[in-house]
């Protein structure tokens, strides 16, 4: 098959939502609809409960020996479908955005009853932010929960979207009957029973036909018709340009625990929903049906199976196509490798695979050339940019609690950070090394880490620090730039990269230094060039 129909057919996305809200269960049943797997309860939850690091080892251990889950892909009606696991625990937040890079479009799933939350606020502003067009899955539409139009001014706006809603339920909770499915013009009754993998749907071109107090009953009947009217009122009409260029949002409503209103989701989702997207490079715009291969790496697993050491860094494929044993220029090292067994991801395994599209995710071999951001090309020199580091908000000094090992400390410290999994920061006064994280899990986990795979051991100490900022100087060669320096000697340091940072011990400080060096930028995210 030709490059552009290979594209034409591919969907690659991510499915965010607040833990707990549904996404384990919407993404298996979207996987029985492909047939790509046979039961229920074949999608291992990635869910942290009460946030035990043992649970997050636990699933660490079990995805190491099948990485597969991280990357889920069917084939549904002639189209492949690519999802992008992403972590819904708050302490892997950061892993999740950096999958949102390598996504062309979201689904969001938000619970009936509890409405936005806040993971989903947090995620949905990153898709906001990179214009990736997003559905919306209103879930547990079998349970009480909040009024459809409420929740769609609190969607709109807590979440600061513009929704249209593609279904719309009736009743709810007790009384759900089934939904209208705006788009297909029919209606889908609710059974409640779970097993049935295909729903029979019911024809309604027009609402005000008696045919549809038959099946539903006067009461809803009517109410369904009032509120329709008002949804077609007060909510735009769907505009398939505005929804690609992230400026509309439909909305679906269902069960995905009942297997209900997920078929609708999907069909419209493979119509609607955008192939591969071209993306911006540092010296140009890459499109997907260029001859020449590229993609980047955005996410690097370990194998914890002690028996396999090696990671998998997982590509995007950007454009052209990838083929088993060519050469590829690594860009930021400068030179050509080969791989004779990258791994395309199916439902639930992985097998090696001679040749990948765009859109799709390859998984290779990696004995630590790689960290995350990487860009692989035929030969070009260009770099892929968008994979920032977020500014961490927990610090803790870390020390070498074994001399014997501090070889071993260093490579592990040096490989974890590559992964992504926290950022190393260095002292300008004392040389101390400074471990920064977003979520308070990951000491444990690194530590754990270091010892299981590296056979090092560390101890940390706690460090003050509020907020850690990138520093860009307008004036390097200032006055203000020079008394900043002097002034903060104490709180700089420097990142992997060799970039400036500043630690802010509180808010306050924060504040009172942006103000007193206005000429000094403080920046959030590492990416601001
Ligand atoms: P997550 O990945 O977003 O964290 O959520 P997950 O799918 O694990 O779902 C969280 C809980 O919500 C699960 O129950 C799941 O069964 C339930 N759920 C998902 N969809 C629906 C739905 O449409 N209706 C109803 N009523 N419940 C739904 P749990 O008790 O936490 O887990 P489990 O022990 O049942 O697996």
């Amino acid at each position: 098959m030709s490059l552009t129909k290979e594209i034409k057919r591919r969907r690659t996305f991510g499915i965010i939502s607040h833990p707990d809200a549904g996404k384990t269960t919407l993404t298996e049943k979207l996987l029985l609809f492909g047939g790509a797997i046979q039961e229920a309860g074949a999608v291992k939850s990635n869910k942290i409960k009460k946030g035990a690091t043992s649970d997050f080892m636990e699933i660490e251990r079990q995805r190491g020996i099948s990485v597969a889950t991280s990357v889920l892909a069917f084939e549904y009606e002639g189209i492949k479908i690519n999802i992008l696991d992403t972590p819904g625990h708050k302490d892997f937040a950061e892993d999740t955005f950096r999958t949102l890079t390598a996504v062309d479009s979201v689904i969001v799933v938000i619970d009936v009853a509890k409405g936005v939350e806040e993971q989903t606020e947090k995620l949905v502003e990153v898709c906001r932010m990179r214009n990736i067009p997003m559905i919306v899955f209103i879930n547990k539409m079998d349970r009480e929960g909040k009024d459809a139009f409420e929740l769609l001014d609190e969607i709109e706006q807590k979440l600061n979207l513009r929704v249209t809603p593609l279904s719309f339920p009736i009743g709810m909770g007790y009384d759900f009957k089934g939904i209208y499915n705006i788009w297909e013009k029919n209606v889908n009754l609710f059974s409640g029973d779970s097993r049935k993998n295909i729903e029979e749907t019911i024809e309604i071109e027009d609402v005000s036909s008696p045919e549809l107090e038959k099946l539903v009953g006067d009461k809803a009947a009517k109410t369904l018709r009032e509120e329709l009217e008002l949804v077609y009122e007060v909510y735009p009409d769907f505009n398939r340009d505005e929804y690609l260029n992230g400026e509309l949002q439909p909305v679906f409503f269902g069960s995905a625990l009942n297997n209900f209103g997920v078929r609708e989701l999907l069909d419209c989702f493979v119509e609607i929903a955008p192939t591969p997207r071209p993306k911006e490079s540092d010296t140009r715009l890459v499109k997907p049906d260029e001859k020449e291969f590229s993609g980047f790496v955005f996410k690097i697993h370990a194998n914890m199976d002690p028996k396999h050491r090696d990671r998998l860094a997982f590509v995007k494929i950007v454009s052209g196509t990838f083929e088993r044993n060519s050469p590829y220029l690594h860009v930021r090292h400068g030179k050509k490798l080969k791989f004779s067994s990258p791994n395309a991801f199916f439902a639930e395994k992985k097998q090696i695979v001679d040749i990948s599209y765009p859109g799709d995710i390859v998984g290779l071999h990696d004995t630590g050339n790689f960290k995350i951001g990487d860009t692989l090309t035929e030969g070009e020199e260009m770099r892929y940019k968008g994979i920032p580091s977020f500014s961490p908000e927990h610090f803790k000094y870390i020390n070498n609690a074994d001399p014997m090992k501090s070889k071993q400390l260093e490579k592990g410290i040096d490989q974890l950070m590559d992964e992504g999994v926290a950022q190393l920061f260095t002292l300008e006064l004392n040389n101390r090394k400074v471990i920064g994280t977003v979520g308070a899990l990951q000491f444990e986990v690194i530590q754990y880490r270091l010892e299981h795979e590296y056979g090092a051991k560390c101890s940390y100490e706690n460090l003050n620090v509020h907020k850690a900022c990138w520093v860009e100087a307008k004036d390097p060669k200032s006055e203000e730039f020079a008394d900043f320096k002097r002034v903060k000697a104490k709180f700089l340091a420097k990142d992997k990269r060799g970039q400036l940072v500043f630690f802010a011990d509180s808010a306050f400080t924060l504040q009172m230094t942006q103000s007193k060096y206005p000429n000094v930028k403080l920046h959030f995210v590492s990416e601001f060039e």
